[in-house]
């Protein structure tokens, strides 16, 4: 069977005429005689091709071709017109009529006339589809392009954390090295120093003024081994002992430690704890050096007082905890250097705290990151691989 097509026509004439030549082609023909009848079969079926009467009484052709354009897009129609009605042909193919056909006409013009709208529109109908398929094809490409993208990003994002996270851990391990072996050299001498400088105390009670001197020597001798102690804890692990143990404890026995001076500053010391945290496998001191080294970095920048917030949460896979205080915020441009070791922007700093909490929290496998906006305050961010 080939393509369908309706015949609205208000002549029986015309009606049976068509459908008889037609039928005779091999179409399936429908007729029926006014325009809303044909709606309601366009709605029902799908048809190729509409035969329409141009002079129809109630609807007139113009109007109901207009609507079975808009209506049905992919069926075509071809206006039948009386003689001595050519000047509204025009009008007939503006409004969206594929082709039309004199009245009275012969059969082989009409049949002729049919087929050659009917390759068209088979053509047409598959053009759009071709369009179709290419505009589909084209977004999914967009999507794939947006995705790539995206990807790529990630991965050099990635790599660039993961490659100044390996520069960091070198830095680390060669400060280790050279410390370990220089802070050996140095205490030996600091050592006599100190002995000497006791022995002196002892010979100069008499006179004030060079013991004074003595003990300052003294008192030097043991901030520099301070010191050296200090740097050999950025780079070394020291004897530690791993046991089950809650942060939310280790956050307080530090706090205890700064509850004095963070009075004395007007600091408000804020705690986002559930207290319900899972245990971790940690070294109890270790974690609470780093605390304390959070603590204290963000205890000076307040001196003005200012807020101290302690944050405890978890995902599935981490435990998150950080550090925030609400004081002068690290420029920008020393973003990438607070974890330095020797980097210090005061006066009697080593620049040693961040360096150690650094090396702490990647000695549990975790992550360390800072957030910070000058005059704003800063956030230290700390994640720890559960299990
Ligand atoms: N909470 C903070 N707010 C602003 N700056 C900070 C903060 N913590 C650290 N810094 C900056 O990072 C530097 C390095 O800190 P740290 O390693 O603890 O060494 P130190 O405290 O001896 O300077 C500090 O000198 C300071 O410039
Ligand atoms: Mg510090």
């Amino acid at each position: 069977m080939r393509d369908k097509i309706l015949v609205i026509d208000d002549e029986r004439m015309i009606l049976e005429l068509t459908s008889l030549v037609l039928s005779s082609k091999g179409f399936e023909v429908t007729t029926v005689n006014n325009a809303t009848d044909g709606y309601q079969l366009l709605a029902q079926d799908s048809y190729a091709l509409v035969l329409l009467d141009y002079m129809m009484p109630v609807i007139n052709g113009l109007q109901a071709l207009k609507e079975i354009r808009q209506r049905f897009p992919k069926t075509y129609v071809i206006m039948f017109t009386g003689k001595g009605n050519e000047e509204v042909a025009v009008e007939l193919m503006k409004a969206g009529a594929a082709d039309y056909i004199l009245k009275p006409f012969s059969n082989a013009n009409l049949v002729e006339r049919i087929e050659n709208v009917l390759r068209l529109r088979d053509m047409e109908l598959r053009n759009q589809e071709l369009m179709a398929e290419r505009e589909r094809l084209l977004k999914e490409i967009e999507v794939w392009n947006r995705e790539l993208e995206q990807r790529v990003a990630d991965k050099t994002l990635e790599l660039e954390r993961a490659h100044l996270e390996i520069l960091q851990a070198e830095k680390l391990a060669a400060l280790g090295h050279m410390s370990a072996g220089m802070v050996h050299e140095i205490r030996n001498p600091l050592n006599s120093i100190s002995l000497f400088a006791q022995v002196l105390c002892a010979d100069l009670g008499e006179d004030p003024e060079k013991f004074s001197y003595a003990e300052k020597i003294i008192a030097e001798v043991e901030r520099i081994d301070g010191i050296l102690v200090k740097l050999l804890a950025t780079s070394k692990r020291s004897s530690y002992q791993l046991r089950s143990l809650h942060i939310e404890d280790v956050v307080e026995q530090s706090l205890a430690n700064f509850s004095g001076q963070c009075q004395a500053q007007s600091i408000e010391i804020v705690r986002k704890m559930a207290g319900n945290s899972p245990e971790i496998l940690a070294d109890e001191d270790e974690l609470g050096q780093v605390f304390s080294n959070l603590f204290s970095n963000a205890i000076w920048e307040m001196s003005e007082g200012g807020q101290l917030t302690v944050n405890v949460d978890q995902n599935d896979r981490e435990l998150l905890f950080s550090v925030e205080d609400t004081g002068g915020g690290i420029p920008e441009e020393n973003l990438g250097r607070v974890f330095d070791p020797f980097f210090t922007t005061k006066e009697n700093g080593t620049g040693f705290g961040l360096s150690v909490v650094l090396r702490i929290i990647k000695n549990y496998g975790g992550r360390v990151s800072v957030d910070s906006r000058t005059g704003q305050g800063t956030t230290f961010h700390m994640a720890i691989p559960l299990v």
